[in-house]
């Protein structure tokens, strides 16, 4: 192995530098070449490779986005484009590639690779945490600490104005954002995409007579209509006469500095997928299950995302928020 392609795709997740900088440090490690492909796919598509040595990834480490940049390539679903880019990746004889973000982005990589293409593995990076077959993906940890100092800030606020709030924070397709910041933030309510919560049950708990606190905090996931929480909002002020806020936080829980346990994570993922690059290993994605880094198989692409089956969590919010 001489030669591999590190690139970042889909939307953008912090510690998404620190698992490009193990990759091409790991690789030097081992007397390997490495290149950035930039936007993702988009770099094969453009020709566009960058060589990485180990002081290309210098002080990256601390930084959200990706100094790779990342993009959802359409026209890579394309298999003219495909077999175009496959050319040049034997013309450039690269030995493998890192494709690091989620799903999709896998799907990307392991069509390649099926199609004659050189062995891909993957690193799961999306702040959702909702990739099937790991327990943990890389962005999440900080994504839902910058969601949780949103919510005390909003706490103080609510709490001087006697008002009730919506906070949406993201999660398409699963509520892993939205139970953890809910439980850590004191949330009343937490509403996930997974389970059904009555807006009149909310309604009842929030203006019920024995309920000893006169501000709230509902922490809703985005589901699959980013921004809903705005009618939600609405349709409680009028069932309930209540005086209620919404604050969507939106991308701002994509990006910043990421958390130590996002560093250490995508920096040992990093080094775990170039490890299995170069004994031959390909066509899986690295993983963290158990607090143990295994490799899984990618994805099957029409998987349903993984999403909170556990409803313990829940029940446990309900007996601690009052
Ligand atoms: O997949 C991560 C995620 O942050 C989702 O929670 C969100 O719905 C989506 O990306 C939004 O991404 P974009 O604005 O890049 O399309």
């Amino acid at each position: 192995m001489k030669k591999i392609i590190v690139l970042t795709s889909g939307g953008d997740a912090p510690g998404m530098n620190a698992a490009i900088r193990a990759v091409v440090r790991s690789a030097h490690y081992y007397g390997i070449q490495s290149f950035g492909s930039q936007l993702g796919f988009q770099g094969l598509v453009d020709k566009n490779l960058i060589p990485l040595q180990p002081e290309s990834v210098a002080n990256c480490i601390q930084h959200g986005g990706t100094i790779l940049k990342a993009e959802r390539c359409l026209p890579f679903y394309e298999k003219s484009t495909r077999d175009e880019c496959r050319k040049f990746l034997k013309q450039m004889e690269i030995d493998g590639i890192v494709v690091i973000g989620g799903n999709g982005s896998f799907r990307g990589g392991a069509l390649l690779e099926q199609e004659g293409g050189p062995p891909a593995i993957g690193i799961p990076g999306t702040i959702d945490n909702d990739i099937p077959g790991t327990d943990y993906t890389i962005g999440f940890d900080t994504a839902r600490n910058t969601a949780l100092d949103a919510i005390d800030r909003i706490r103080d606020t609510a709490s001087s104005h006697n008002r009730h709030f919506l906070v949406e924070v993201m999660g398409r397709t699963s509520g892993f954002l939205a139970v953890d910041v809910g439980i850590a933030g004191g949330a009343e309510v937490i509403i996930i995409p997974e389970f059904e919560t009555p807006i009149t049950a909310i309604a009842q708990k929030l203006t019920s007579p024995k309920r000893p606190k006169s501000s709230s905090i509902i922490v809703v996931a985005e589901a699959d209509h980013p921004g809903w929480s705005m009618q939600l909002g609405k349709e409680l002020s009028e069932l309930t006469k209540l005086n209620f806020r919404v604050c969507i936080l939106g991308h701002t829980q994509r990006g910043g500095t990421p958390t130590l346990i996002d560093r250490k994570i995508a920096s040992q993922m990093g080094f775990m997928a170039v490890t299995a690059l170069r004994d031959g290993i390909s066509s899986k994605m690295v993983a963290m299950n158990r607090d143990q880094m295994t490799l899984e198989p990618f994805p099957d692409v029409d998987a349903p995302a993984r999403t909170v089956i556990d409803r313990n969590l829940l029940e446990l919010n309900e007996v601690l928020c009052l």
